[in-house]
């Protein structure tokens, strides 16, 4: 690793550290509190809050408060609940799969010292940015997009409390993306999490609390990715993809990932977004710097044949802001920007089978016909809520995603009203589901235009 990177990382962990100071603040002050907070108990009310400071401002949401008790301290590295049944259990069970590799350096990313062997045996992505495991029967990491001039769109470390601004702006393009959630976010900010499923992204998990993975033994490791898929409890789903914090991974940790039915996601271009305010000297030209020169990648043709994939953040308003700044240049160098499950091809994005998403081809197809129908619909022709629901109507087999937790059916009955939850299969289904989430994505669009 060159010295650069390093200095640069202890920067970033000085600044998380403060982070977590930070949020361990917000936290007690909404441990503190223990009735439902007015205005803040349902995915609706939440996002139509547009005042960020207002938006940061802790809340007790119920469902969160009352499954406390079964998740580790928020934003503190995971291990397993010593009464966990259901963890230790799974834990067991994927024992044999795991390979025997020590961890190495400090959570916080430091490698000074670890004599690791220059042929990489790991396949440590860190090292060499290897994404093709040595280990046998681990799954190599999806880093690029399959098809041709395709932009697999996605933004960790969400969800930011004042991300309405954000969500509404994709929404008023029609845009879905992969979220790359951290667990303990998602316990702080638990209806802003809900907001994703409902407005049809895709949710993939970013560790529990943000820690260099490659540094964990196997169940600390294993307990920052079990607990973070756990993050059902707030959105209904549980989440079949993940990202490492800091692309720290190798085949060990792959393969623990894999166990709890993890594909591990990397990326092919950073934006460096998440360096702007801390590391000295990075500016925002940097920053348009990095984006720029994957469009313009794209201008010469290099992703003509197999598509790639972006590492943007959800982290601040600012990481945010240059996302919305690039949109519509991303837009014009590709003809397809898409969440990583749609470029994959991957219809049941979650373990709830009832969930599912179009395929590429279904998507291409759909965004196309949408867009040229609402340039030459009026605004009067809006499908209302009413249409949406009676278009679900009639299958009364819709479910909402098994959950055993009853105080949490009404917001997941709420979270999943207009996402794509439909029983049975076939082409039709899903194209309606798909058409679901359009109709949401375009109201959305109308209402905060
Ligand atoms: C979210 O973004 C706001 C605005 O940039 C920032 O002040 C805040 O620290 C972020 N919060 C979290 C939880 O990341
Ligand atoms: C997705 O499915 C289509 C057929 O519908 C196929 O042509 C394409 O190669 C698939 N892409 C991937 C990445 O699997
Ligand atoms: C677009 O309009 C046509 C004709 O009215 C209709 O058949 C089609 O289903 C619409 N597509 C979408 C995605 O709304
Ligand atoms: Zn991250």
């Amino acid at each position: 690793m060159s010295a650069l990177k390093l200095g640069s990382r202890s920067r970033l962990r000085a600044i998380l550290a403060l982070g977590v100071v930070s949020l361990a603040a917000v936290q007690a002050q909404s441990d503190s509190l223990s009735v439902a907070t007015p205005g803040r108990t349902t995915v609706d009310e939440e996002a139509s809050i547009k005042d960020p400071n207002q938006e940061c401002e802790p809340y007790y949401y119920e469902p969160i408060g009352k499954a406390l008790a079964s998740f580790p301290p928020i934003w503190e590295t995971a291990s397993i609940l010593p009464e966990d049944g259901n963890a230790l259990a799974k834990f067991a069970s994927i024992q044999a799969s795991i390979p025997d590799i020590a961890p190495k350096g400090t959570p916080e990313g430091n490698f000074d010292g670890l004599n690791y062997p220059a042929d990489d045996p790991d396949c440590w992505w860190t090292n060499s940015k290897c994404g093709t495991p040595k280990a046998p029967g681990v799954p190599a990491d999806i880093s690029i997009m399959p098809e041709p001039r395709t932009l697999g769109y996605g933004f960790d470390d969400g969800p930011n409390c004042s991300h309405n601004a954000f969500y509404d702006y994709l929404a008023s393009q029609k845009q879905t993306a992969t979220m790359f959630y951290i667990g303990s976010n998602v316990m702080d900010w638990p209806l802003e999490a809900a907001r994703a499923v409902k407005d049809g992204h895709e949710i993939c998990v970013h560790s529990w609390s943000h820690h260099y993975m490659t540094a964990l033994t196997n169940e600390v490791a294993f307990a920052e990715l079990y607990y973070s898929v756990s993050v059902k409890v707030a959105t209904g789903v549980t989440p079949t993809c993940w990202r490492p914090p800091f692309g720290d991974v190798d085949d060990r940790i792959r393969a623990i990932a894999a166990g709890l039915g993890l594909r591990t996601i990397l990326w092919a271009y950073d934006s460096q977004d998440w360096q702007y305010g801390v590391t000295p000297g990075i500016t925002t030209a940097d920053v348009d710097k990095e984006y720029q020169s994957m469009v313009d990648d794209a201008k010469k043709g290099m992703f003509n044949n197999v598509g790639t994939m972006i590492l943007a953040h959800e982290l601040d308003d600012y990481t945010m802001g240059e996302a919305m700044k690039f949109y519509p240049m991303l837009k014009e160098a590709f003809d397809h920007i898409v969440p990583v499950a749609i470029g994959m091809n991957i219809t049941q994005p979650y373990v709830e089978s009832e969930i599912v998403m179009p395929n590429f081809a279904q998507y291409i197809s759909l965004n196309k016909q949408l867009a040229v129908n609402l340039t030459t619909s009026s605004a009067s022709s809006q499908p209302s809520p009413t249409l949406t629901r009676s278009v679900v109507g009639p299958a009364s087999t819709t479910t909402a995603p098994v959950n055993n937790d009853a105080a949490n059916n009404k917001k997941t009955a709420d979270a999943s009203r207009l996402s794509w939850v439909l029983s049975g299969t076939g082409g039709v289904k899903f194209v309606v589901a798909f058409l679901l989430g359009f109709l949401c994505a375009a109201r959305i669009g109308v209402v905060s235009q």
